[in-house]
């Protein structure tokens, strides 16, 4: 089927070459000039493994194109995915002004049957709205319907969680919409379940708020746990054994971050206020969400005991490993704290450094694991990449000036560390 998808970031680039790879005919709209041409050249703005062969599998065959323009390929597709952004206001509010500009071109170019799909997270209700939209700007002739298909896509393993989903969910509030979602997924053999829009939509923010609250629930058994000397670990490996529980975002550390839970937890905060529902315990779970990072920076604190003048290297910049994306990365506020308390800061981060160098411009970048360490006061393990494991304990003991570690996401084992010299600091152990 001929598709396209507007907005090519994380998620709609994702969306458009798994699609051309399953057989579609898909195209990738941006506004983002700069963007197209680096797309248009095979190369990736974005780190997400598997998409670079993807990408050049869809450029190769041509069943992946991009485009700068909206109206010629919305006038050649059956589909039309809205990727777009949709950031926090400083209100905590989603910010939907994308969706409603995306919203407003694709109903100016529509000429045939079209279904627009809302793919961006989006707060309950703004089916309709797209669907108003659209009513006052195409002409009256048109016939098309609105639909919603949450993506769960997790960043550093967006191509496998498309290839092979949980499930696939599609909102609609007509037949037809129904059977060309049907048709356009067939390919992919998943589990696809139907509902009517605002249910998608609910679906979505309540799926990543209850991961979100998943994460800030261990996160307080972590603090439980340092009190009464127990093991966190140990701890969320006997709750995961209960199906009702699962292992998955059950991992202790500094919390979470990235450009997914922290904003879609105050939108749909903030549109069940609206609605007429005070939502308390996800507004809880963004609390210890703050707190927990903010326990970090202490622990940090504590075993330097004076940070003034210390040099500090810092392992992991992402917001999670296998990502280059560096949006509400706890890094940012770690080591604007040390900065703020005259640390000295240098990182290693295996992909995200170039987009760390315009944020943190105060920050030395190293080439690796071991000369971000050298000389420096203490090491802190912020970003778990599976690269950290293989690092040798003793060799970094021995390059540091002190061989103090603080390990944010329990990535070490702390009898080895002890052992190898270190005074060895984590979460919840
Ligand atoms: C976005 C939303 O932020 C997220 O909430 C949702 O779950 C999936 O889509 P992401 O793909 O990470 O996630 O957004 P981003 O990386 O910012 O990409 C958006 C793209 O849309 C950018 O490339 C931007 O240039 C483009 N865009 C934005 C347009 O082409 N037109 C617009 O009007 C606005
Ligand atoms: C999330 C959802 O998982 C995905 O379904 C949705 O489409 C987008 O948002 P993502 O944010 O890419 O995906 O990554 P995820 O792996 O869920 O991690 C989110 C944050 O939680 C990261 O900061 C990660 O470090 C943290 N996390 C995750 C934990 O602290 N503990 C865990 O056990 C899991």
């Amino acid at each position: 089927m001929k598709v396209t998808i507007v907005g090519a970031g994380y998620v709609g680039l994702v969306t458009g070459a798994v699609l051309a790879h399953k057989g579609h005919q898909a195209t990738c709209v941006d506004n983002d000039q700069a963007k197209l041409e680096t797309l248009k050249r095979g190369e990736l703005p974005i780190f997400e493994p598997g998409l670079p062969e993807l990408v050049a599998q869809g450029i190769e065959s041509g069943a992946l194109r991009f485009s700068g323009e909206i109206t010629g390929p919305v006038q050649q597709s059956e589909l039309v995915f809205i990727c777009v952004g949709t950031p926090p206001l400083a209100s905590g509010k989603a910010d939907l002004s994308y969706i409603e500009q995306v919203a407003r071109e694709t109903a100016r170019a529509l000429r045939d049957y079209t279904v627009i799909v809302e793919k961006s997270t989006v707060p309950v209700r703004t089916g309709l709205k797209v669907k108003r939209t659209i009513e006052r700007e195409a002409n009256p002739e048109v016939i098309f319907d609105v639909a919603s298909n949450p993506e769960f896509l997790r960043e550093g393993s967006a191509v496998e969680d498309m290839l092979n989903p949980d499930r696939i969910v599609i909102g609609v509030d007509s037949d037809r919409a129904r059977e060309v979602l049907e048709e356009l997924y067939q390919p992919f053999g998943a589990p696809l379940i139907v509902t009517d829009i605002n249910s998608a939509e609910i679906i979505k923010h309540a799926s990543n708020s209850f991961l979100a609250l998943k994460i800030s629930y261990i996160n307080s058994v972590a603090n439980i746990c340092e009190l009464a000397g127990a093991n966190v670990e140990q701890v969320a490996r006997g709750m995961g054994l209960d199906k009702r529980i699962g292992p998955g975002s059950l991992h202790a550390g500094i919390g979470y971050g990235g450009s997914c839970f922290p904003k879609d937890v105050d939108a749909f905060y903030d549109i069940s206020k609206e609605l007429g529902y005070e939502f308390t315990l996800i507004k809880m779970a963004q609390q210890i969400n703050a707190d927990q990072r903010r326990r970090f920076i202490q622990k940090i604190e504590r075993a330097l005991w004076v940070v003034k003048g210390k040099q500090v290297a810092i392992l992991g910049l992402s917001f999670k490993p296998d990502t280059d994306d560096m949006r509400d990365a706890p890094s940012l506020d770690i080591i604007g704290w040390l900065l703020e308390n005259g640390a000295t800061v240098r990182a290693y981060d295996p992909e995200s450094m170039d987009k760390a160098r315009e944020m943190l411009p105060e920050v030395e970048y190293a080439g690796d694991a071991y000369q971000a360490a050298a000389g420096a006061d203490a090491l802190v393990l912020v970003t778990e990449w599976a690269e950290f494991e293989q690092l040798d304990p003793h060799k970094l003991v021995e390059t540091m000036r002190q061989p103090i570690l603080i390990d944010g996401r329990n990535l070490f084992e702390p009898d080895a560390m002890r052992d190898a010299g270190f005074e060895y600091v984590s979460v919840g152990r």
